[in-house]
C-alpha cells in the first residue's frame, strides 16, 4: 500500500492542476467571451452594461463577478440616468443579478443603488435601494449605451 502512496499523490496533484487549468481556461482562455456575451449567456440583455468594459472576472461556480470600466460612467436609458462605478460587482445567475455593487439610478435628484435585477420573460425588474421595484421592458437594454462625457 505504501508503494502506491506517492503515485496517488502525483495523480491527485495532476487532477488538481487539470481542474485549475480548466477553470482558468474557462474564464481567461483564448476566445474568452466578452462580458456582454456573458450577460446574454445568463439570459440578460447586454445593455445592462455600458460600452467600454475593460475587463472582468467571473467565478462560474458561484457566479460572482467583477467588471472594470475605464472610469465612472453615466448613461441615459428610457429617460432614467444610470451611473456606473469604475468597479462593478455582484453575483450572476440565470435571469438574475444580485448583491450588486457599483450601479446607481437617479431618483428624485438622488443617486440610489440598484441592488438586484431580475428578468421575468420580457420584463426586467430593478430593485432600487430604499425605493422598491421598477420594471422596464427588456428591449430597452438590448444595446449597450455609450458613456456620457462628464
Ligand atoms: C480591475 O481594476 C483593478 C484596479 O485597477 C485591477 O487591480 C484589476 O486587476 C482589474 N480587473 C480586471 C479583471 O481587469
Amino acid at each position: 500500500m505504501a508503494l502506491y502512496k506517492p503515485n496517488m499523490a502525483t495523480l491527485e496533484m495532476m487532477l488538481f492542476c487539470f481542474t485549475v487549468s480548466l477553470l482558468f481556461s474557462f474564464t481567461k482562455g483564448d476566445g474568452e467571451p466578452s462580458v456582454y456575451q456573458v450577460l446574454q449567456s445568463y439570459n440578460l440583455p447586454p445593455g445592462l452594461l455600458p460600452n467600454g468594459a475593460s475587463g472582468y472576472t467571473l467565478d462560474p461556480k458561484s457566479g460572482r463577478y467583477s467588471v472594470n470600466l475605464s472610469s465612472i460612467c453615466e448613461v441615459n436609458v428610457a429617460n432614467y440616468e444610470f451611473q456606473y462605478s469604475p468597479s462593478i460587482t455582484g453575483v450572476i445567475s440565470q435571469n438574475n443579478l444580485r448583491e450588486m455593487g457599483g450601479v446607481k439610478v437617479k431618483a428624485a435628484l438622488l443617486w440610489v443603488g440598484i441592488m438586484n435585477i431580475n428578468r421575468n420573460q420580457d420584463q426586467l425588474k430593478l430593485t432600487i435601494d430604499g425605493i422598491g421595484d421598477k420594471e422596464f421592458p427588456v428591449n430597452v437594454f438590448s444595446l449597450s449605451p455609450n458613456c456620457k462625457q462628464l
